[in-house]
């Protein structure tokens, strides 16, 4: 069902790499709320295809960018406000890999260089996305930013190894840099904390799908999805959230102040 939450709105989405990423289904729902978007993703990422796919669904140009590249990313912010023909208000930045995970390193075995490539790719790119409309003055007056991250950030999963900290840092560059675009233009910047949810990135943490299911049985509501999530964006990009910055939000049924529930405990006792 479409309310028009966001028309006359443009936004920028980042990291739709096929139809289970939350960067999709996001870019689905905001152009049935009536957005018009610009689309982008890494060249590495564009180039299995799957994108241009959603981007004639949602009637959206596709500009690559490395979110390590402010090269890259001030051409997307140029291209971006040349199609719009004006300011952006809001971006969703769902952009997340570790090098170490990835590699089969565990977290007490990290590798240096993975680690500052993660923290780079995963976190620091919300500064730059941030930094570089933040020069360009390319976000409008009550613009809103929203990451996406979870909650190992706050609690050890041992598995999330190092996107813990990436996580935990992406969080704070949300609350840190909120604070000066909420001074500047009242841009709201915030994290979304999301239930695990089967993705590419989210299938690359070991047991996943154990993972899944103990969130599931721990929370009351079960587990958010992917299409949840994307409702929840629309609803921090519309107008309805105004006042709503450098929080990070916990879109999870529950979970993160459940302190257990009968499921999980019967499971105990076998
Ligand atoms: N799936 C989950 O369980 C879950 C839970 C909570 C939070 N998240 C977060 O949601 C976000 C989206 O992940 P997803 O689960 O939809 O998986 P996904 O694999 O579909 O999306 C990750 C995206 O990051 C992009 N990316 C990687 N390196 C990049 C770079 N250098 N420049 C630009 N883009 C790059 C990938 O191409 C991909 O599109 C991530 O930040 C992830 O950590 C996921």
């Amino acid at each position: 069902m479409s309310y028009n939450l966001l028309k006359g709105k443009k936004g920028i989405i980042f990291g739709a790499l096929d139809e289970r990423s939350i960067a999709w289904k996001t870019a689905l729902r905001c152009h049935e709320e009536g957005a018009q978007i610009v689309l982008s993703n890494a060249p590495v990422a564009m180039r299995m295809g799957e994108i241009n796919k959603l981007a004639e669904k949602v009637e959206a140009p596709v500009v690559g960018a490395d979110a390590t590249s402010m090269d890259d990313l001030k051409k997307l912010f140029e291209e971006a406000t040349k199609h719009f023909n004006g300011g952006v208000d809001f971006v969703l930045h769902s952009i997340g890999m570790s090098l170490n995970v990835r590699k089969g390193k565990s977290y007490t075995e990290l590798d240096y260089g993975f680690n500052q490539k993660t923290l780079d790719i995963s976190s620091m790119s919300l500064h730059r996305v941030l930094r570089t409309a933040w020069d360009m003055d390319a976000i409008n007056e009550w613009g809103s930013v929203v990451a996406l991250t979870y909650i190992a950030a706050q609690r050890v999963f041992p598995d999330y190894s190092e996107m813990a900290d990436a996580k935990a840092l992406l969080e704070s560059v949300a609350r840190s840099f909120g604070y000066h675009y909420g001074v500047r233009k009242k841009v709201r910047v915030n994290t979304v904390s999301q239930s695990p949810t089967a993705t590419t990135a989210g299938s690359g943490v070991k047991g996943f799908d154990g993972f899944i299911d103990y969130a599931q049985k721990m929370s009351p509501m079960g587990n958010a999805t992917g299409d949840q999530c994307a409702d929840y964006c629309v609803s921090l990009f519309s107008d309805l959230t105004r006042m709503v910055t450098m929080q990070n939000l916990f879109h999870d049924g529950g979970f993160s102040f459940t302190g257990v529930t009968p499921e999980v405990i019967a499971q105990m006792g076998k």
